[in-house]
Order: C-alpha cells, then structure tokens, then sequence
C-alpha cells in the first residue's frame, strides 16, 4: 500500500496546526513531558540553571514543569523542587518570567510521592505515606546513596485531607508564581496514583475498594485546583499500564474508565496519558485509545513519540503530543520536527541530578545551515 492510498498516512500532518487547550489556543501541538531533572537547591528552592533550562525551551506548545511537591513529606527525589514556601514561590517566579519573556507557556505539575520517598528524605525522619502500608519494590536515592523502600504508614482520613489543603495551596502559590495552569500528577506511581490502583490500595473506607472510591482522592484535589486555578487551566496526567514504582491494578480497564468519565464532570483543560504499557505479560490490560473515547476535552499523548507516530495519532484524533527525552537533548524540539532536522541524542547520564552538563548545554540547531542544505 502506498501513502496516498493508506487512509491515515494521508491524512494532513497537524502537528504544526494550532489547537484549544482549555483556556489557551496554543501555536502547535507539541508539548514539552514533564521531568525530574533534581537540579533545585536541597530545600527545594528552584535553581538558577533551572530558569535557564526551562527559557530554552519556551518554544514548546506547553511546558509541563517538573513533578514539584506540595509538602516537605511529599519529597520523594533529592533536588528536586516543591512549592510551599516564599523562597520556593520566588525561585519558581524567576521560571515563568523567563518563559513568558521567550513568548512560552509553562503549567506546574503537582506531586506527593507517597510511598516512593524515604525516611531520610523526610520531616524528623518520619515513615514515607501511602494510602495502605504496602513496601514496594525498589530502591529510593537518599544522602545516604540508593536505598531499599521502606514499609509505608497508611494515611489516616484527617491526614488525607490535609493533603487535598496542601495541593490547594500550591495551586494558589502558582497562580502567584505566574504559573499559566497546573497539572495534578495522577501518574507513575506516585501518591496518587496508589490511591487508583488496588495493588497499592488496600482501604477499607471511602478512600478504597470500588474504583470509585479509589478514584475519589484524584477527584478532590483536581477539584479543589480546578477552583483555585480555573477549570480551564488544569490537567490531569494518568499513567493506566505503566508499572514503574512497583504499581499494579487488577481490573485497569475498570478502574482507569472510572476516573476519566468522573474527571469529565470537572471539565477540565485535559487529560494527559502516559501511554507505557510494561504491565506483566499476562496481567489484565485494555486497549489504551479507549480513554480518548471516553474523555471530552484535549488530549495528550505521550510516550517514546516521533515525529511519525505523532502525526498518525493526531490524525486518529489525539489533540496534542508531549515529548520527553527528545525535549532535554533538543531545546528547540519544535523547529527541529517541523523542519525534519537531526536531532541530539540524550545523554541518560545527566538526566536526574548534577550540574549544567546534559541539563543546559544541548546546542540548538544553527538554523540558516541546516536549512540551506535542504
Ligand atoms: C529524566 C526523566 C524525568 C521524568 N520525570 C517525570 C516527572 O517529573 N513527572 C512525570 O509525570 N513524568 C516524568 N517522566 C516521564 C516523562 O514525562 C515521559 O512520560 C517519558 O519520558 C516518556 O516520554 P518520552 O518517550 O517522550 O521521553 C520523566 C522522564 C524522564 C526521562
């Protein structure tokens, strides 16, 4: 079969078209993943090299910033930032403002890492939380070097609602930081997460058990941002089949269909899906396009994208896709896809902690000479 004649190669490229995220009409479709780069100040105050970082990379549709904690007992990653302090909110400050010199547009992205933290990473060196004490496999990086995960403290109900009080809060410090939306980590296994899926969640309250119930966390806080930021400057990013940090679910389907169609009701910006399905070869799954059925708004796809994939799934009707590992080698990803120039390859190295090496010194393309050689 040759393109012209396969119905969805051609189909027109849209990648480079602009389309509605919420509250924003955005100039592509290219959205730059959220990623821990552990290069923040040790109290979680955002670094000079991070205003850097993110200003080269202002020409992505959206930025997605860093998984950034609420709390200090949310920290699950060593330089890694958070916001819920002034010195945070003033640091974060310095990013939006460069971001928005540049013309870009940067959402939050909100985490608790729950269970994958430490007791050394912690307030008086209390035990990591989660909603069940259930110690997952793995190992946590800690002032003392990579350590094994330790048994969680199962939350008790006061202190998940001190939780949703903390996301609100943050929500209200990015508004103040310049912030143009928030995402709510609901993915990759963090505390959220193991509310969702009963591999982690073993509550027998309001909080477990049907997947409404293990939905109805994500649910509050994304309400509670939604009224902090507006409805129409929030996502939510899910992970359903990804089994990083230990995470497990026996009825995916069941539950990840749940919280799409309870998200819907919030009418919210979008839904960000992490689509990695490395769930055990014969663990329960379900075909990952049906949450673009079910879900009414934007949608981003992510996950080991190119610029052909990208086209196909646009044309099959994802309305954005975000890019990750290409976004820390390619500061200028977008001109690079547009004009099919190389690109650098990422050094896995330097991807989480250090210093400017593999964070800000990828060079962007020398535009007039790659282009006069096509
Ligand atoms: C260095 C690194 C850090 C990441 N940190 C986060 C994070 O903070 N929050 C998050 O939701 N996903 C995080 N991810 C996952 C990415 O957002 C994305 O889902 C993943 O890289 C797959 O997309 P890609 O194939 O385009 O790289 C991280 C990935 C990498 C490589």
């Amino acid at each position: 079969m040759t393109a012209t004649n396969h119905p969805i190669l051609s189909a027109p490229a849209n990648l480079f078209e602009r389309g509605k995220l919420g509250r924003y009409e955005l100039p592509t479709r290219v959205i730059m993943a959220p990623m821990t780069r552990m290069r923040a100040h040790r109290n979680g105050v955002p670094s000079e090299m991070m205003v850097t970082y993110y200003s080269q990379r202002s020409t992505a549709a959206l930025i997605v910033s860093e998984a950034t904690t609420v709390s200090a007992q949310g920290i699950g990653y060593l330089n890694a930032p958070g916001l819920y302090n002034a010195e945070q909110l003033e640091g974060w400050m310095r990013i939006t403002s460069a971001v928005h010199q540049r013309g870009g547009r940067i959402f939050l992205q909100l985490f608790h890492a729950g269970r994958i933290s430490h007791s050394s990473l912690q307030p008086g060196r209390s035990l990591p939380v989660a909603p069940s004490a259930i110690r997952p496999k793995g190992h946590v990086f800690t002032p003392e070097g990579n350590v094994p995960c330790e048994t969680p403290r199962a939350l008790n109900r006061a202190e998940i609602h001190r939780i949703v009080g903390e996301f609100r809060n943050a929500a209200v410090l990015a508004i103040a930081a310049g912030f143009d939306g928030v995402e709510v980590h609901a993915a990759n296994g963090y505390l959220l997460d193991q509310f969702l899926r009963n591999g982690t969640n073993h509550r027998e309250d309001e909080y477990g058990g049907s997947a409404e119930n293990r939905a109805r966390l994500v649910l509050e806080i994304a309400r509670v941002v939604a009224s902090v930021v507006g409805s129409d400057c929030t996502g939510v990013r899910l992970s359903p089949l990804h089994a990083f940090n230990d995470m497990s679910d026996s009825a995916p389907e069941v539950t990840f269909a749940t919280v799409v169609a309870a998200l819907n009701d919030l009418r919210l910006a979008y839904l960000h899906v992490v689509e990695r399905d490395d769930a055990p070869a014969a663990g329960p799954r379900f075909e990952i396009g049906m949450l673009r059925q079910i879900w009414k708004s934007a949608y981003i796809a992510n996950e080991n994208y190119d610029r052909t994939r990208a086209d196909v799934a646009i044309a099959r009707g994802v309305d954005f896709v975000s890019f990750g590992k290409l976004f820390i080698a390619n500061p200028d990803l977008p001109f690079r896809l547009e004009n099919n120039a190389p690109l650098n390859p990422p050094d896995r190295d330097s991807f989480y902690g250090g210093d400017e090496r593999g964070y800000i010194d990828y060079p962007p393309l020398d535009r007039r000479s790659s282009l006069s050689c096509e």
